[in-house]
């Protein structure tokens, strides 16, 4: 079986810009877990006062690990969700940061309500997905998107050892 590579993090610190990098760089495919949520209807209902939906992380963990089986390719699977899925699955697990200023500029950037903005910056300070990920027992690394260039292929470079996952 192919583990999969997972990319997790409070929304906008840059999952979907440094797993699309990924999935480009190393040849492998990426899995984009929002339409799957739609394509599976794995929605069980809607948070008006966070404006997302709800999702039974266990029927998405269903999901994901028939698709780690039956792919014949490594997937970068993209989701604030993902690193629910268990360790004997996952190869590594990527976990993006952002400071917290920038963070912040990006979510009122996006038009979130002020709960909204408050809710995933208080995830980012608690660090919650990564700590989350580090019980699953993870191998985790962390890639922080505000730091210098947008050239998240600069970062990619410095963790030379993602070449081992090449297709
Ligand atoms: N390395 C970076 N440098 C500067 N800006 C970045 C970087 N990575 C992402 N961004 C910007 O931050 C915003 C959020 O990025 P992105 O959509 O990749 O986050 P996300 O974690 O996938 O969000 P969501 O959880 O909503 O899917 C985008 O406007 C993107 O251009
Ligand atoms: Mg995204």
């Amino acid at each position: 079986m192919n583990k999969a590579i997972v990319v997790t993090g409070t929304p906008a610190t840059g999952k979907t810009t440094v797993a699309k990098a990924i999935a480009n760089k190393l040849n492998l495919k990426y899995i984009d877990v929002n339409s799957l949520i739609r394509t599976h209807n794995l929605s069980e209902g809607y948070d008006d006062k966070m404006k997302c939906d709800i999702v039974d992380t266990d029927k998405l963990n269903r999901i994901l690990k028939q698709m780690i089986k039956d792919s014949d390719q490594k997937l970068v699977i993209d989701s604030h969700l993902s690193h629910h899925l268990p360790k004997s699955y996952v190869e590594l697990c990527i976990v993006t940061k952002c400071e917290l200023k920038e963070l912040k500029q990006r979510l009122e950037k996006r038009g979130y309500s002020k709960a909204k903005v408050r809710e995933n910056l208080d995830a980012e300070i608690f660090d919650i997905c990564r700590n989350e990920a580090k019980e699953k027992g993870h191998n985790v690394i962390v890639i922080n998107t505000s730091e210098g260039s947008k050239d998240i292929d600069d970062v990619l470079e410095e963790f030379g050892f993602l070449k081992q996952f090449e297709a």
